[in-house]
């Protein structure tokens, strides 16, 4: 089944982002790490203006924008302290107009990240409301005189208690992200506010931070005890007025020409289209996270190694579950997940693996987003000692979980899991410290960028990089890659993820390795006699046609009906 389109606009240029969404690719840029514009060896909004013209090269239509607001950076910018102002580190308010003007003249769209399930304890709605139970802003937050028995999801118990009111204030993040109450209309037409704020700025949308956590049950009962470090966890997400105020936030978006993609941890399927479908649809794409533990139950926690069974079930029951009812949003990594090609592909086979990822993705229904480094096969950082690391969940957990462990095999977990291998500085070439910056940057390189870079692989047609750009340019010039259905073949093979789009009798086949070893591929029967052509290949073409695949080798197939057939 197709999803139900209505953006039959052929246009190229992407008018109403509302419209063409479907169709369009996004790159998602965390600005401290990606590059450095005045010198301080912090990355900033002049650097993503410096570079929107790269990012432009690569097929990209819109921009994610992590969170860019004054905060005192407890969780990297998602403590929020100032909703409508620019962090001094990242430039200003101009800074930010400059770069919105000059990517909408090269064609793209920006949105921004919208964090509204907490904010920093330095917000003065909270400076405010820890003050008295009677002031403005004292229901602002969520304050209890007994904690339940959550545990936050980076440090410790959810609930803290403040001296000064002599009640507890819920905290899911760390302590300094206090949760809002957003059963207050108040904090709501707050929320609403610095929607349009950014709207009439210009911003085309947002990313709206652990959306699905926004409503808490009234009664905050106790989550079950026997889950480990994330009590409470399940009795937080999709409250019952989840939908009554996400349809508030919808409205505002309605009056301008705006999409809506909620990230959505641990939402289910069902629950998910009850977001993203129907005539009360708040979300236009929602991320969600099972395929992101194909080596692990929530990074942090518990790790496996990688099953790429796992894997593609959870490919798949997005693909169908969302198919002809509601659109994917298609993501492989971001800011709060290590490197793929580390987890997923092989470090070994890096140009390999990186590009058979890329269009094991890329090809599914939905919008592809690519997160910075990505294109480039960015991998992890083992850096020796804890206290190297940057992220708040990365050294909690260290301290927290594994106790019993020896330091290596704490150690060893963090390599595997910690958000940081995703935050360091954006490899640009093979200059000192990447040229990412003049200076020192604030977080260390990643040792590999002499070879791993943007430079070198502009100049190499067979790059990782380049490679990106035709993935992005044969699916932006495909219907069927771009609208067609999705079917899964051969689901139980533990080397082979096989795939095909279908679009009004046109056909593409994607056959993914996973395999380190040359692997034999048998072709679905339907496909298996007919004439094929191959459309893309991550090796260099060479006159065979057998499907003997090479290590994590990927190829796309159209089956012309004729030589007209050229989607
Ligand atoms: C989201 C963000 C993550 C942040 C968390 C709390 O999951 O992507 O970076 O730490 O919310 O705001």
């Amino acid at each position: 089944m197709t999803a139900p389109l209505n953006d039959n606009n052929e246009n190229n240029g992407y008018d109403s982002i509302r419209r063409s969404y479907r169709r369009m690719f996004f790159y998602q840029i965390w600005v401290r790490s990606f590059f450095d514009g005045d010198g301080d060896g912090v990355g900033d909004l002049k650097g993503v203006y410096e570079k929107l013209g790269y990012i432009r090269s690569l097929g990209i239509d819109a921009i994610w924008l992590c969170p860019v607001y004054p905060s005192p950076n407890a969780d990297y910018g998602y403590d929020i302290s100032d909703y409508t102002a620019i962090h001094p580190d990242f430039g200003t308010l101009r800074d930010m107009k400059m770069v919105l003007d000059r990517a909408h003249e090269l064609g793209m769209k920006v949105i921004m990240d919208l964090v509204v399930n907490h904010t920093s304890d330095e917000h003065p709605w909270f400076t405010e409301s820890r003050k008295s139970r009677d002031n403005p802003y004292s229901d602002y937050y969520i304050w209890r005189d007994e904690p339940n028995n959550w545990d936050s999801l980076f440090e410790g118990k959810a609930w803290k208690y403040d001296p000064g009111r002599g009640q507890y204030y819920l905290h899911i993040f760390s302590e300094k992200q206090p949760d809002l109450n957003m059963d207050n209309p108040e904090v709501r037409s707050e929320v609403k506010k610095i929607m349009r704020f950014w709207l009439d700025m210009g911003v085309d949308g947002f990313r709206e931070d652990v959306i699905n956590f926004i409503s808490k049950r009234e009664d905050l009962p106790d989550g079950l005890p026997f889950v480990p470090a994330v009590n409470g966890m399940f009795a937080y997400k999709d409250g019952p007025h989840i939908h009554e105020y996400l349809s508030e936030f919808r409205k505002v978006c309605e009056e301008y020409d705006c999409i809506q993609i909620g990230e959505g941890p641990m939402t289910t399927l069902k629950n998910a289209l009850t977001y993203l479908s129907g005539k009360n649809k708040t979300l236009d794409m929602m991320f969600s996270f099972d395929h992101m533990m194909a080596d692990c139950i929530y990074t942090e926690y518990i790790h496996r190694p990688f099953s790429l069974r796992k894997l593609k079930r959870a490919f798949s029951k997005w693909q169908y579950g969302l198919g002809g009812k509601a659109w994917n949003a298609l993501y492989l990594e971001n800011h709060d997940h290590p490197r793929v090609i580390s987890r997923y592909g092989s470090e070994r086979f890096r140009n390999e693996s990186g590009k058979m990822l890329a269009a094991a993705y890329i090809f599914q229904q939905g919008t592809p987003f690519i997160y910075q480094g990505q294109e480039i096969g960015m991998t992890n950082i083992r850096l020796r000692d804890i206290n190297d690391y940057k992220d708040i969940s990365s050294k909690t957990n260290f301290h927290k979980y594994h106790i019993r462990d020896t330091l290596e095999k704490r150690m060893h977990r963090i390599h595997l899991s910690s958000r940081d291998s995703a935050r360091t500085p954006m490899q640009w070439s093979g200059e000192r410290y990447a040229g990412f910056s003049a200076v020192r940057p604030w977080f260390c390189v990643n040792p590999n960028y002499k070879t791993v870079n943007v430079a070198a692989q502009e100049d190499d047609p067979d790059s990782i990089l380049n490679f990106y750009r035709r993935c992005i340019a044969l699916k932006k010039h495909s219907k069927v890659l771009t609208y067609g259905s999705y079917r899964e073949f051969f689901p139980r093979s533990r080397e082979i993820f096989m795939y095909e789009r279908v679009y009004k009798g046109m056909q593409r086949l994607v056959i993914c390795s996973f395999s380190k070893r040359f692997t034999q591929v048998t072709l679905p029967k339907k496909y298996a006699d007919r004439p094929r052509r191959l459309l893309l290949c991550n090796y260099a073409a060479d006159s065979r046609d057998d499907m003997l695949f090479r290590p994590y080798e990927v190829r796309v197939y159209s089956f012309p009906r004729s030589n007209t057939d050229n989607d």
